[in-house]
């Protein structure tokens, strides 16, 4: 989910904004709309874990009279501290308590025929109904015996009808993928591709650590290709074109696969493993597969979960939780979102509390995992490979976004082709199950956002194929997408990332 930080002077001026225009130093001071706001402290806590009880989620539709002053309420709603679900063009999704209607806090700044509908009535029983696996606990210091008694829960979570092993990871079919897991088993899944498939048929499978969390956690990633056999080596002879993208002989290609930097959005790291766990049962079973091509032709790295304090943060304490957990100098609030903290035209917003959810640290890479995986993106050459893809997996909303997200008027040298493959790739993706998503710009589909992490890739780094995917679903569920429908999700996006693979492939390797 994307966020905003930038304060529209223009359009505030116009407006008669209470008084929270907080003075520096003194940025945790709540203004007075906040109350009932998701800030942290402020919430019934039962043992440990935060409760949403009567809490609603509400989409505000702007009418033709808002847009104009669209900045300016996505500043009121930022500014004191309101937790900003998702953002299009048209709609704000916003969490409030059950006291506080969006009309109580918007009725001076919205036009009267802007309509707010509740489409989560009751958070907490949302909550309750799609969590699972609540037994488990994944503090980083949890033994190897809570991780096994963590997989027998699993083992018995399909009604005792599914026998089999999740960590079983010669199907696709393993229960492994129906479940959300804590951080612990997450990894373990990842250590076994390499266990199961490195070495078989020409497949190298590895993990890597990027660096460390705030909290200590490991920070890894897990990379996947296959030796060239020799047909595909005729189809990639020297040609005009091998060198297109300025790809230098010798030099691998590297596919990047990011998600989980949002705590909150557990389908993206799911999702992740899936793909790259897909990806090599089809090139083993069958030689001639797009798989197999595409594991010839690219390195395909995943970093599932950038952010595993934030993660196990949502699952242990917080179920809203967004941001990392470091902290920033605030006596009442801890956390970075990550995905403001990228240095790629980064700025300090005018007016933020270190307690907004959109935190983007006071300057940028402050956080340890965004600074840990700028150094992997950054560092390809050491490790012969050139990033030539990057892809930053959230949830929800459907979309599938090319830079820039910090502004709609700085537009990519790319564009085009980026909107091109773009459009594939939503294509690929409604094909697999009839779920529409769709393809543009980040700033223009959502709203502008500075610091985010595909500004990055494609300004610094230059990694041309750069996007970031909002999953499942439209708001039904919003972050609390039942695992039921982690499979769906992942093979979608599995269809999506295959589909952005062989444009890549078509454009710069193929004759
Ligand atoms: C994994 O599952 C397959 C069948 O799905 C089975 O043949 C195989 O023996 C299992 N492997 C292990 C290590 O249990
Ligand atoms: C590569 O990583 C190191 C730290 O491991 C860092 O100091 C260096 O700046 C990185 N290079 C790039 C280009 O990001
Ligand atoms: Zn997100």
């Amino acid at each position: 989910m994307r966020r905003v930080h930038t304060l529209s002077i223009l359009f505030l001026s116009s407006l008669i904004i209470p008084t929270f225009a907080s003075p520096r130093g003194s940025r945790d001071v709540q203004s007075p709309l906040a109350m009932g706001s998701p800030a942290v402290g402020d919430h019934p806590v039962s043992g440990g874990v935060q409760r949403y009880e009567g809490e609603k989620v509400w989409r505000v539709r702007l009418g033709d009279h808002d847009m104009a002053r669209r900045g300016a309420v996505m500043e009121v709603f930022e500014t004191s501290g309101m937790d900003i679900w998702h953002v299009t063009s048209t709609t704000i999704d916003v969490r409030l308590d059950s006291s506080t209607t969006p009309n109580d806090l918007l009725h001076t700044y919205l036009h009267p025929a802007t309509t707010f509908e509740p489409f989560i009535n009751d958070l907490q029983s949302l909550v309750d109904s799609t969590s699972n696996n609540n037994d488990e606990n994944d503090t980083p210091t949890s033994s190897s015996s809570s991780s096994s008694s963590s997989s027998s829960s699993l083992m018995k979570s399909k009604n005792g009808k599914n026998k089999q092993d999740p960590f079983n990871l010669t199907t696709i079919d393993t229960p492994f993928h129906d479940t959300y897991h804590p951080v612990q088993d997450l990894y373990k899944f990842g250590d076994k591709l390499v266990e199961t498939f490195d070495g078989i048929k020409g497949i190298e499978v590895e993990s890597f650590e990027i660096g460390k969390t705030w909290e200590g956690r490991k920070i890894k990633g897990w990379s996947a290709k296959m030796v060239k056999d020799e047909t595909i080596k005729t189809k990639l002879a020297d040609g005009p074109s091998r060198r297109k993208g300025g790809i230098a002989d010798g030099v691998e290609r590297e596919f990047v696969v990011q998600s989980g930097q949002h705590g909150r959005e557990w389908v993206g790291p799911s999702s992740a493993f899936y793909f790259v766990h897909s990806l090599i049962l089809n090139a083993l079973s069958d030689p001639s597969s797009d798989a197999a091509l595409l594991l010839q032709s690219f390195t395909f790295t995943v970093v599932p979960l950038l952010n595993p304090d934030g993660y196990t943060y949502s699952r242990e304490h917080s179920r809203m939780w967004r941001k990392n957990r470091q902290e920033v100098g605030s006596k009442s609030c801890v956390g970075i979102d990550l995905n403001s903290n990228w240095g790629y035209k980064w700025r300090y917003p005018k007016s933020v509390s270190a307690c907004s959810d959109s935190y983007p640290g006071k300057e940028s890479f402050e956080a340890y995992e965004t600074q840990a995986m700028a150094y992997y993106l950054g560092n390809g050459t050491e490790r012969g490979t050139k990033v030539r893809a990057f892809v930053d997996l959230h949830s929800y909303g459907q979309l599938f976004m090319f830079p820039f997200a910090h502004s709609c008027e700085d537009f990519p040298i790319d564009a085009e082709m980026l909107m091109e493959a773009g459009l594939g790739v939503a294509k690929a993706m409604r094909t697999k199950q009839g779920e529409g998503y769709e393809a543009g710009q980040a700033c223009d589909l959502t709203y502008r956002a500075p610091g985010d992490a595909i500004d990055f890739a494609y300004g610094v780094t230059d990694i041309r194929w750069s996007y970031s995917a909002e999953l499942r679903d439209t708001g039904t569920y919003g972050f609390m997408l039942p695992p039921s429908l982690i499979r769906p999700t992942a093979d979608e996006i599995t269809a999506g990332l295959m589909y952005l693979a062989k444009f890549i492939y078509v454009a710069e390797i193929a004759d």
